[in-house]
């Protein structure tokens, strides 16, 4: 049952991503391609069906999730398109297509990138099918604006970049995974939560400390299906991590310990949920499907 529930957030997350990205013949019609393209083009859609589940956890109201959804989506489309770039990690595969670059040239691929980031904070600041005033409309802004930027993905991502051939030690190893892919995830279960402005304090440490968990154990479940996935299954190239002397949690401890450390983590974000009732439950599945999942 919770599968159906997800494949329906998943068509959700779809349905509100198209309607908010500029349609392709409008002008500059090549960097809409590109966005749609980039956004449209697969995925998983774990930051919006992150929204979705923590907002109906709290008993946020359904229709006023989507904009949140689309945001988070529209900021980690754009993370992708950067990531794969050359100066990055040089990628030609994502979602089994052509990376943005390859299929739109870099420039393009670029400016998409800043596109989508621009378009996630007009989403949060303007998107009229969401139900908030502008108090909520800014915390949001700002939760938004701290997980995309320097002390969240970004700066993880610059972490990343100069942490290639160095060994790093467990600790900055986790600091950069917190940062690069842990911020937006955290920041999806938060913007869920608020969304319903009622929710007690305690509910959202809760969902916070459930959010570090899986959002830290999914990068680590990343590294991991660098190493055992297959390019077809996954739609991006594996053993690209090992390529490129990235430090991973399965370079540093081995798959085991990796495995073993994103156990743990799991365990965690179980217990972090566990004064919540069955209203919880899809994000109890959702933190399993993290650490067990081949794509
Ligand atoms: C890939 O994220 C990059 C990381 C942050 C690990 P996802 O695995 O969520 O990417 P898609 O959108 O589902 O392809
Ligand atoms: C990417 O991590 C994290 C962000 C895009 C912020 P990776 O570089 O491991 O992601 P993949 O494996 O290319 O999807
Ligand atoms: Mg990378
Ligand atoms: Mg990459
Ligand atoms: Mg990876």
């Amino acid at each position: 049952m919770t599968v159906e529930l997800i494949g329906s957030y998943q068509a959700c997350a779809v349905r509100a991503l198209d309607q908010r990205l500029p349609a392709a013949d409008l002008h500059p019609c090549a960097l809409h391609q590109a966005m749609r393209y980039a956004v449209l083009g697969g995925g998983k859609r774990i930051r919006p069906v992150l929204v979705y589940l923590s907002g109906a956890a709290v008993g946020a109201a359904p229709e006023t999730l989507d904009g949140p959804a689309c945001a988070v989506e529209f900021i980690h489309a754009y993370s992708l398109i950067h990531d794969d770039l050359p100066a990055m990690d040089n990628d030609d595969l994502r979602h089994g297509q052509p990376t943005c670059h390859k299929a739109f040239g870099e420039a393009l691929a670029i400016l998409a990138g800043d596109a989508l980031q621009a378009l996630a904070f007009q989403v949060l600041g303007q998107d009229e099918a969401m139900v908030a005033d502008s108090a909520l409309r800014l915390r949001m802004l700002g939760v938004l604006a701290q997980a995309a930027g320097s002390r969240g993905m970004a700066g993880g991502q610059a972490i990343d970049l100069a942490a290639v051939g160095q060994e790093l030690s467990l600790a900055e190893l986790e600091n950069m995974h917190i940062h690069k892919t842990g911020a937006l995830i955290r920041a999806s279960v938060l913007l869920g939560a608020i969304s319903q402005p009622a929710v007690e304090p305690v509910v959202l440490e809760r969902l916070d400390r459930y959010a570090k968990c899986i959002g830290l154990a999914f990068q680590i479940r990343d590294d991991i299906l660098d190493v055992i996935g297959d390019t077809a299954t996954l739609g991006k190239t594996t053993g690209a991590d090992r390529a490129l002397d990235k430090p991973t949690y399965p370079a540093l401890l081995g798959l085991d310990g990796a495995r073993e450390h994103a156990r743990m983590l799991h365990e965690e974000a179980l217990a972090s949920l566990q004064p919540l009732g069955p209203e919880a439950e899809p994000l109890r599945w959702l933190a399993s499907y993290i650490v067990e999942r081949a794509y």
